[in-house]
C-alpha cells in the first residue's frame, strides 16, 4: 500500500482521529494539507510531524463550513500540491444536547460542519480528480448515524445525512474513477469526547462492551481510510466500515 506521489486533504487533520489519518497517509508517501477551525499551535506540531515522514505539508486555517474558506483552502493547495487526488471529510463540530433542547441556530450549524461541507470540498477537489482519472474519498462518520445516543439528535442525525450523501455521490462518480466510502468509529478517546456531559459513562460502557477488550484508536481508523485510499480498494463504492472493536454488534 503505498501513496507515493498522491496530495491529501484530510479537513480536522490538526488533532484526534484527523492527525493520525494525516499521519498515516505521510508515511505512505502522500503529501498532505490538512485544515483546522482555531487551534493553530496543534495544527503546526501536526504540520511537523509529516514533514518528518519526508513528505509535504501544508496546515491552513479554514472553516469547512464556509465556501470562501474553503476556496481558500484550495487556492493554497493548488499553489502548493496542484490538487488532491485524496480527500478526508473528518470535521466535525455539532451541539450536544437533547433534542428538545436545540435551537434552530443548533441544527443549522451542526448540520452545515457535519454534512454540508462535503459537497462543496467535492467540488474544489473534483477537476484535478477528474483530470488525472482518479481520486479517493473517505467521510468519517460515527455510530450516531445509524444508533441513537443520548444528546446526540442533531450530531446523529448530521452524520446520517452524510452516509446518504455518499452513497449517493459514490455511484455519480464511479464512472470517473473516483471512489467515495465511510468509516465509522466506536468510542475513541479524543478532546471531543471533553464536550459530552457524560464522558466518564460513555467511555467505561465502550470498554466493558467492546468485544475486542480495548477501545477504538485513531491509529485503528486510520489503518482503515489509508486502505480505502489505496489501489487495493478501488472497487469498494458507497460502504461504510465501522471500526469499533465489535461494540455495534454486540446485542
Ligand atoms: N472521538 C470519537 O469518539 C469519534 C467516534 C466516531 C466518529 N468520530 C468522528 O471522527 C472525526 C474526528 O473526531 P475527533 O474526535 O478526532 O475530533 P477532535 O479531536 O475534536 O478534532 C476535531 C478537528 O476538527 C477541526 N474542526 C472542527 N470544526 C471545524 C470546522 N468547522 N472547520 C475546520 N476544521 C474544524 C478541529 O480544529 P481545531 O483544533 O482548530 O478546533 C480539529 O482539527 C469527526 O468526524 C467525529 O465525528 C469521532
Amino acid at each position: 500500500m503505498k501513496l507515493v506521489g498522491k496530495n491529501a486533504l484530510v479537513t480536522g487533520g490538526s488533532r484526534g482521529i484527523g492527525r493520525a489519518i494525516a499521519l498515516k497517509l505521510a508515511s505512505l508517501g502522500a503529501n498532505v494539507a490538512i485544515n483546522y477551525l482555531r487551534n493553530t499551535k496543534f495544527a503546526e506540531e501536526t504540520a511537523a510531524m509529516i514533514e518528518d515522514k519526508g513528505v509535504k505539508a501544508l496546515a491552513i486555517k479554514a472553516n469547512v463550513a464556509e465556501e470562501k474558506d474553503v476556496d481558500y483552502l484550495f487556492s493554497e493547495i493548488e499553489k502548493e500540491f496542484g490538487g488532491t487526488n485524496i480527500l478526508i471529510s473528518n470535521a466535525a463540530s455539532g451541539v450536544l444536547r437533547p433534542a428538545l433542547r436545540l435551537k434552530r441556530r443548533h441544527w443549522d450549524w451542526t448540520m452545515t460542519i457535519n454534512a454540508g461541507a462535503l459537497l462543496y470540498l467535492l467540488k474544489k477537489s473534483y477537476p484535478y480528480m477528474k483530470k488525472e482519472g482518479r481520486g479517493a474519498i473517505v467521510a468519517v462518520s460515527s455510530l450516531g448515524a445509524i444508533r441513537a445516543i443520548p444528546n446526540y439528535a442533531a450530531v446523529g442525525a448530521s452524520k446520517a445525512a452524510l452516509e446518504s450523501l455518499v452513497r449517493h455521490l459514490s455511484i455519480e462518480l464511479a464512472p470517473v474513477g473516483i471512489n467515495v466510502n465511510i468509516v465509522s468509529a466506536g468510542v475513541v478517546e479524543t478532546d471531543a469526547l471533553k464536550h459530552f456531559p457524560n464522558r466518564d459513562i460513555i467511555i467505561d460502557e465502550a470498554k466493558k462492551k467492546t468485544p475486542a477488550g480495548r477501545l477504538t484508536t485513531p491509529e485503528d481508523v486510520a489503518e482503515v481510510v489509508a486502505f480505502l485510499c489505496s489501489e487495493s480498494a478501488k472497487m469498494i463504492q458507497g460502504q461504510r466500515i465501522i471500526i469499533d472493536g465489535g461494540y455495534s454488534i454486540l446485542a
